[in-house]
This record gives structure tokens, sequence and C-alpha cells, in this order.
């Protein structure tokens, strides 16, 4: 017989539980804790959430596996909306450069940046990508999260974008995270159209976003809405085409420069506008007013070693459903770790802790259209659950740098184990 699984002596419950719909305004600050703590699955669900006195008589050892989470932290399995997983190789010498005084845009067009990860990503067979993809989706269920967004984006022809969303595609079956893929084939222009960039655009809209539709290979469009990338124009031509096949949006937008990507994506109905790092007040009332999530990657900021972060209290306070997340690349944020982008939210957006949680858990779901399956823990949503060592959920973002993860439940199964 399947034992059900049930955690005791919670010392503190982070629940999230509230109305169905992203958190804004004071609402982030809400986390529903429960002290003292108890909660019982049944298979891949959360069947029962209370008080570890209402609930222990219910838990009997010949029928439960029992977990004793000796009064520590639990809160949802983290969700990371944005992440770019499946790439072969890592940039330390470009990391190297900048501190040295070149900027990633003078990188870019040296012919590094993207492209450079390009070459390495197109050199890797299939199965040696896989590999490498599944090291770094471990790394980031050791750091507690269990649900991801992994875009494509180190390809860039039909036949290597198509290989890596068949990764992904591989790793959310045969792995316990569940993965959410984005089609990122406007993430650069290649090396072979840099001459003809019209073609590469034309590329994208007749040859790849056709095929990935019809291989129902990805949910979303996302892409690099940036001067030195693709302008605005382009963006809202690949953009559109996208939609008409009916992926959802989200754009890489008004990171480096303020080049009208949040106004795009407002105008488009995406579903998120990505890093913000630009944006000023005029945007943040047209985000709101579409409805679009602002998704803030602090990593990147605090990676490229530039100084201006997205101004999350102002969106908050306007009403914004602010989301973060890691933006795991090898080029502007090589951090696994929701645990420090929560500390960098903190310290350099002066979001709360609880904000914070709030952004990387039930927010995020809701952003990947998953809020009524994850980032909660409420009857009847995955049993999907973090548990830290340590006794207060501030401690997370607090203790920066370190990894407090002890346990991580996958659906109702231990997936990850300190
Ligand atoms: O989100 N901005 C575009 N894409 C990534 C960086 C990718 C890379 O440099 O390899 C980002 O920052
Ligand atoms: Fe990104």
């Amino acid at each position: 017989m399947n034992k059900k699984l049930a955690l005791v002596n919670i010392g503190q419950l982070v629940t999230l539980a509230g109305s169905k719909r992203p958190r804004i305004n004071k609402e982030l600050g809400n986390l529903s804790i429960i002290e003292d703590a108890a909660l019982i699955c049944s298979g891949e669900k959360i069947e029962k959430v209370g008080k570890n006195a209402d609930l222990c008589h219910e838990i009997d050892q010949d029928y439960f596996e029992i977990v004793d989470a000796l009064g520590s932290v639990v809160t949802p399995g983290l969700v990371d909306a944005h992440t770019h997983l499946v790439f072969a190789g890592s940039r330390e010498k470009e990391y190297e450069m900048k501190i040295e005084g070149k900027s990633y845009q003078e990188i870019a067009t040296l012919g590094g940046g993207i492209r450079s990860t390009v070459r390495s990503t197109r050199d890797s067979s299939e199965e040696q990508l896989y590999l490498e993809a599944r090291k770094h989706l471990h790394m980031l269920l050791a750091n507690g999260t269990t649900t991801i967004e992994a875009k494509s984006g180190y390809g860039l022809s039909v036949v290597d974008e198509l290989k890596i969303l068949r990764i992904i595609q591989r790793l959310n079956s045969q792995e316990a995270v569940d993965i959410i893929a984005t089609f990122l084939g406007a993430h650069e222009i290649p090396d072979e159209y840099r001459q003809d960039r019209k073609s590469y655009i034309d590329l994208i809209v007749n040859e790849m976003l056709p095929s990935v539709a019809e291989k129902k290979l990805a949910s979303y469009c996302d892409i690099f809405c940036e001067s030195h990338v693709f302008s605005i124009e382009e963006s809202r031509y690949i953009l559109s085409a996208a939609k008409q096949y009916g992926f959802g949006l989200r754009l890489h937008a008004d990171q480096l420069t303020l080049s009208g990507g949040a106004k795009l994506a407002a105008e488009l109905g995406a579903k998120t506008a990505d890093h913000l790092e630009q944006i000023g007040s005029e945007e943040i009332a047209l985000l709101k007013e579409a409805g679009v999530f602002a998704l803030l990657l602090p990593g990147s900021v605090f990676h490229l070693g530039l100084k201006r972060y997205p101004p999350a209290r102002e969106m908050i306070e306007s009403g914004l459903a602010v989301v973060i997340a890691t933006d795991f690349n090898p080029g502007s944020s090589p951090t696994p770790s929701l645990p420090m982008i929560m500390s960098l939210a903190c310290t350099q957006m002066r979001m709360t802790p609880a904000e914070a949680l709030t952004a990387c858990t039930i927010n995020a779901a809701y952003s990947l259209d998953k809020g009524d399956l994850v980032g909660s823990v409420e009857p009847g949503k995955l049993a999907d659950l973090t548990i830290f060592d340590c006794k207060d959920y501030r401690q997370i973002p607090y203790f920066f740098g370190a990894n407090l993860v002890k346990t991580v439940i996958k659906a109702g199964k231990i997936a990850y184990k300190c």
C-alpha cells in the first residue's frame, strides 16, 4: 500500500492561502502563516492543513510516511517564472571583462554575449545539452524551486530551437520539477544573419513559430526587446504573429535602456513584462491598466554590476502584481537561487521578506497561469513544499547567499533532501 505523506511539527507553515488571484498592494505582505502546524497529503495533492495538535491524532505511522519538520519553516515550493535553463558552457571570461569596464552591450556587439552561448549550444549534441540542462534543473531544485518557466533562445535556428524545446519537454516529463516552456527565438540576431536581420525575423515568423505551435512545444513566446537587439517595430511584428498562433506573451523589456518594451507589453496584452529596470510612472500605469505582471530580475542587475534596480516599491504601491525570478542564464544572472533573489529584492528594491516570498510563490504561479495548482499551501493544490532549516521565514532572505533548504517535496513525494 502506498502510504500518504504527512508533515508534522512545522514551526511556521507559510501557506499564502487567500484570494484565487495574484496579490497586489498590501496583500503581498499577507502570508497566512499557521504556527505549530501539520499537513496531510493525498497522492499528489494537499488534503488537510491545520494545527499540529489538531491533526496529529489522524497521522498514524502505519498509514503515513511522516516527515518531522522539527520546528522549521515550510513554504510552498518556490516558483521561478523566468529562466534560460538550457544552454552549454559558461561566460566567466565576459564576467571578468565587465569587471574591468566593458559593458554588456559592448561585449554583445563584439560577437560575445548571447551569440557566444549560441555557438556552444549549437555545438552540443542533444544528449550533452540534456545532461547539462538537467544539472541546472537540479541546482534550482536544491534551492527550493518546484515549478519553473524555461525559455529556448540559445539555438536561433529552426533545428536548434526545436532541439532546446524538446529537451525542456523531456525534462518536464522525466524530472520532478514542473516546467512551462517559452519560445525565445527572438533572443538575438545570430551570426549568419547579421547583415540581413529581416530574413532572420521572417524565419522566426514563417518557420519557427508555426513549427513550435504545431508541435505544441511552448506555451509562451518571448523577445529581447532592446535597442541593440530587437526594435519596438520588430518586436510588435513578431509578437503579433505569436499571438495569432495562440502563444501567451512575455517580453524582456526596458532592461538596459528605456526603449518602449513595457508600453508594447501593455499594448499587446502580454502576460508579463520582465526586467523593467528603466521604467517610470507612465509605464507603470499602462502595465496596471492592461493587467500585465511586472516580473523583476534583480540578479541580473547585481551580476552585471549595475546600479539601477526596478522601482518595485512604486510598482507595488501602484497595484501591479509583482513577481521576482532568477533569470538563470550564463550571461547576466547565473544564479539558481530564489532565496538569493529574495535577499536582493529586500535590500536593493526595499521589498519586505513577506512581499518577496509572495512574489516568488503565488504571484509567480499566476504569472504562468498555474495559480490554481501551485504557489500556495491549500487543500486541493499540488503538495509542493520546501522545508527550510530556520525558525522564521524572514531568515530565508536574511542569510543571504546561504542555502537553508533541507527538503523539497514535489507532488507529494520527496524530490530533494540535503
Ligand atoms: O534576461 N536579456 C536577455 N537575456 C538574458 C541574458 C542572456 C545572456 O546574456 O545570455 C537576460 O538578462
Ligand atoms: Fe532573461
